[in-house]
């Protein structure tokens, strides 16, 4: 994995904003998937501005969502598709129509995790997959045991995972128990994985991805497995890896124009 340790959250989202937009200049029909939570509103925040100051055209670009709450009402604010529409797909002046996501109010909901599935596969596949990182080492809400090869499908969110989400409800009692999240495998089948995390709290996710054994109790260790996953890590999150400095080195060696 290359592992790239930046100042801040905001130095973070403008290196990944800046990888997005390399590849829509080199494909401008690129699908990227996107997560949600705080940790990558700096990216979404950087690539509008680029979009504005004319350093990158969007109007092609698809945008494809991660994971979603199981059960909240077509609309809700907090629903993952609301969320994605007013951070991501409006910010950047894409149609609605641009943007697909799996279907958290269906009846049937093994059947709408496998639709959405396929569907990432028809649309070509993920380009750049953005993730965050859950405090238990999650990614997407691929929880810890989660299998290394699963596909999308409906999980149970650990109480760890509902409290550190309560913040965008009224209480914890509106937390959803249940999400569809793209699984390990599917995220691995994206050609560009890029994980952000910021903050202290962080930081033991962060040392057990990079540096501990590959293990389902560390989701985010399967990233270990893809051919082009980029770790970043502002200093408060980089700071239990016991090989920051190398990675340090490493990327100051790396050209400038060669980006993540
Ligand atoms: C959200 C998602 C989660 C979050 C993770 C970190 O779509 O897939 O894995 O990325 O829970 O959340 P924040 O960024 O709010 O700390």
């Amino acid at each position: 994995m290359e592992v790239v340790i930046v100042p801040d959250a905001a130095a973070g989202g403008e290196l990944i904003a800046e990888a997005m937009a390399a590849l829509l200049r080199r494909k401008p029909e690129a699908l990227l998937g996107v997560a949600t939570g705080s940790t990558p509103l700096p990216v979404y925040r950087a690539l509008s501005a680029k979009v504005r100051a004319g350093e990158v055209e969007v109007s092609g670009a698809r945008i494809c969502q991660l994971d979603e709450y199981v059960g909240l009402p077509a609309g809700h604010p907090e629903s993952y598709r609301s969320v994605v529409l007013r951070e991501v797909v409006e910010p950047l002046g894409l149609a609605e129509s641009a943007f697909m996501g799996p279907d958290g109010a269906a009846e049937d909901v093994p059947a709408a995790c496998a639709a959405y599935d396929r569907a990432l596969t028809e649309a070509g596949g993920v380009d750049l997959q953005l993730l965050g990182i859950g405090t238990d080492g999650h990614i997407g809400f691929n929880e810890p045991c989660s299998s290394l090869a699963s596909r999308t499908r409906i999980k149970t969110l650990t109480e760890q995972t509902r409290k550190d989400n309560a913040r965008f409800f009224d209480s914890i009692d509106q937390v959803p128990h249940h999400v569809i999240t793209q699984g390990i495998g599917t995220i691995l089948e994206a050609r560009h994985v890029v994980l952000l995390a910021t903050g202290e709290s962080k930081a033991d996710a962060v040392a057990l991805a990079v540096e501990g054994p590959l293990s389902a109790l560390v989701p985010a260790s399967a990233l270990q497995l893809h051919p082009h996953a980029t770790i970043v890590a502002d200093e408060a999150a980089a700071s239990r890896l016991k090989l920051g400095d190398y990675f340090r080195a490493t990327y100051a060696a790396k050209p400038a124009w060669q980006g993540i």
